[in-house]
């Protein structure tokens, strides 16, 4: 994440203005001095969502459901605090400076790709509607069922044939070649010149999460044309591929609350669904739909995947291969199997959307699909071909992260191919109990248990404390700054003591910017990335502070046994050091809550 002054964090505290924030997502009602509405983070029929005019804080008279800004931003849309805050940065003109980042931003600024993107997608745009060049994509759209509906709510577009149109507009729009170069919108050829990326391609925008282009993708116009059926623009700092996800602009809100999702394999096939009101749909855009798109689905908080792949053979294997991936998070997975030779698509054109629905209904739960798509290919009825087929399937249930998840799906197998579980053994190789969670590739640091340990402990404080006043002030009465060990943590935690004393709220601005440097401000958007569970946050609370106690008892008892086995204290010394250990060991902590 950029690292943010806190000038700037304090300067957009003070621009952010809530009622706007929280009244283009909800429905608000102005009542006298304050504003009203039915709160979004639980059921209601009369309003009990307050904000008083002129205050940073939401509060819920209902469910007690408090925070700023950024809070409302991060439970109610999910983001991340990295991206609430550049959200609201960009929605309220505020620069936000970055400081002493070791590799200094060289080239254009994200907003400036962004902006870029944005323009030439206007462009795009309109060449497809408004020129006699785009009425042939028209009608190639128009044949396929998609209409100007789809085609205005999906931005899609059509890239000239001929150089001239696209420069022209870059001219006049004065972009420059770094600006046009760096957001993947030309390349440059061998021989020094420049060519636009997209060469009469129909267009498809690819956002982010908040609506802004971040790429395209380009169909080529006749199938019979120069190049791949589809290309991308390549990765640029705004645009990358293994996490982006199609429609998560149009779904993400859907998603998170249902927890629920479609993968497909297309993007027409996503925008599709979309449209016919599946507003729960993705797909991954070029690259294959793989673990980093798992991670942005989890975070998410989705549970439940539908896989709506292409009814052919490679459909069927990405079908394996993707449910195996979400399957192994924890993410129940259901396979829609298509017929041969049709995709979402085209299903949804011949048969409409109550087709989906039952195609949704009859989906198969991923082991049954996995063990008729492995039976496909031995015979299953012989004891040879069966055993091969249980045998892959248990290795790879077998590495699957959750315990749960693995001993359910070694039942569950045992029950579809009809052997005695005592033949699976559920028990035998069981997960481990306490499993360390394979990091993701991008960070394969080591595993500090001490950070884990205190980073869960500040997730608590941080992400309840917004609503809950009574989670901090535990905190703060069992732990001491001193208690923590890993020094972001321990400055983390001492911020947040001392502005809880100060103001009574938990402000995660206001947080940011009084940690003095970089290393602070990334782990604290690290510790707010994951999602918890705040009904249970008074016992995980209680719970990760017992450990934090029982482990500074630990190493004090630790410290002192060193210092005694060092041989260099006199007798008197370690006479006196003795007492010492066993008062400590007498006294073992306990948490009071
Ligand atoms: P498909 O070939 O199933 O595409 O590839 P589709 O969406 O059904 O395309 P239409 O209906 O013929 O227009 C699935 C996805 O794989 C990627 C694209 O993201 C596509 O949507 N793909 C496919 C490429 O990146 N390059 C290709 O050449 C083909
Ligand atoms: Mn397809």
């Amino acid at each position: 994440m950029g690292i943010y002054s806190s000038e700037s964090l304090q300067e957009l505290r003070d621009k952010i203005d809530l009622v706007e924030v929280v009244g283009s997502n909800i429905d608000l009602k102005r009542a006298g001095a304050h504003y009203k509405a039915c709160c979004p983070f639980h059921n209601e029929k009369t309003p009990s969502f307050v904000i008083q005019r002129g205050d940073s804080h939401y509060h819920c008279f209902g469910c007690g459901a408090h925070g700023d800004a950024i809070a409302f931003m991060m439970s109610y849309l999910k983001m991340s605090f990295t991206e609430a805050v550049e959200t609201l940065a960009e929605r309220f003109g505020v620069r936000l400076d970055t400081v002493d980042q070791k590799e200094a931003p060289k080239g254009p600024r994200p907003s400036q790709l962004k902006e870029t993107l944005n323009k030439i997608g206007e462009f795009f745009h309109f060449y497809l509607l408004y020129t006699d060049e785009g009425q042939s994509a028209l009608t190639y759209l128009y044949k396929r069922g998609l209409d100007l509906d789809f085609i205005k709510s999906f931005n899609i577009g059509f890239a000239p044939r001929g150089d001239a149109p696209f420069f022209a507009i870059c001219k006049e729009l004065k972009l420059s070649a770094e600006l046009l170069e760096k957001s993947g919108l030309i390349k440059r050829r061998d021989d020094g010149k420049v060519r636009p990326f997209f060469i009469e391609r129909i267009t498809f925008p690819i956002c982010d999460a908040f609506g802004n282009i971040i790429g395209f993708s380009g169909r080529k116009l006749n199938e019979d044309g120069f190049g791949p059926k589809y290309i991308n623009t390549p990765e640029t700092p705004i645009f990358k591929k293994s996490k982006t996800l199609i429609g998560l602009k149009e779904c993400r809100r859907r998603i998170a609350k249902e927890k629920r999702v479609i993968v497909v394999e297309g993007q027409i096939d996503a925008f599709r669904l979309i449209q016919a009101g599946f507003n729960f749909t993705v797909a991954a855009c070029g690259t294959a739909f793989g673990e980093s798109h798992v991670h942005e689905l989890v975070n998410l908080g989705v549970t439940h995947a539908f896989l709506a792949f292409d009814g052919d053979d490679a459909g069927k294997e990405a079908a394996s291969k993707v449910g195996n991936l979400l399957q192994k998070e924890g993410v129940e997975v259901s396979i829609i199997e298509m017929e041969k030779g049709l995709d979402p698509d085209t299903l949804l054109r011949k048969e409409g959307p109550p087709a989906f629905v039952a195609a949704m209904e009859n989906a198969r739960e991923y082991l049954r699909f996995l063990v008729s798509y492995e039976g496909e290919r031995v015979n299953f009825d012989s004891p040879a071909g069966k055993n091969e087929v249980v045998r892959s399937i248990v290795a790879r249930i077998r590495k699957w992260t959750h315990p749960l998840m693995v001993h359910e799906g070694l039942k569950k197998l045992a029950q579809i191919c009809q052997v005695p579980e005592s033949v699976i053994d559920p028990k035998q190789g069981n997960a481990p109990r306490v499993y360390v969670k394979q990091s993701d590739s991008a960070r394969g640091n080591h595993i500090d248990p001490d950070r884990i340990l205190e980073v869960d402990l500040l997730r608590w404080v941080l992400l309840v404390g917004q609503n809950n006043k009574e989670i901090p002030k535990l905190a703060f009465s069992n732990l001491k700054e001193d208690d923590f060990f890993v020094a972001p943590c321990r400055r983390i935690f001492a911020t947040c003591n001392e502005l809880f004393e100060k103001n009574d709220v938990l402000d995660l601005l206001t947080i940011a910017s009084n940690l003095s440097d970089a290393e602070q401000q990334q782990f604290l958007a690290e510790i707010l990335q994951k999602r918890i569970n705040p009904e249970r946050a008074r016992e995980c609370l209680a719970e990760t502070m017992q450990k934090i106690l029982e482990r500074n008892w630990m190493h004090r008892r630790e410290e002192i046994k060193l210092k005694i086995q060092s041989g260099t204290l006199s007798e008197d010394q370690v006479l006196e050091l003795a007492k010492e250990f066993d008062a400590i060991k007498a006294r073992r902590p306990k948490v009071e809550v």
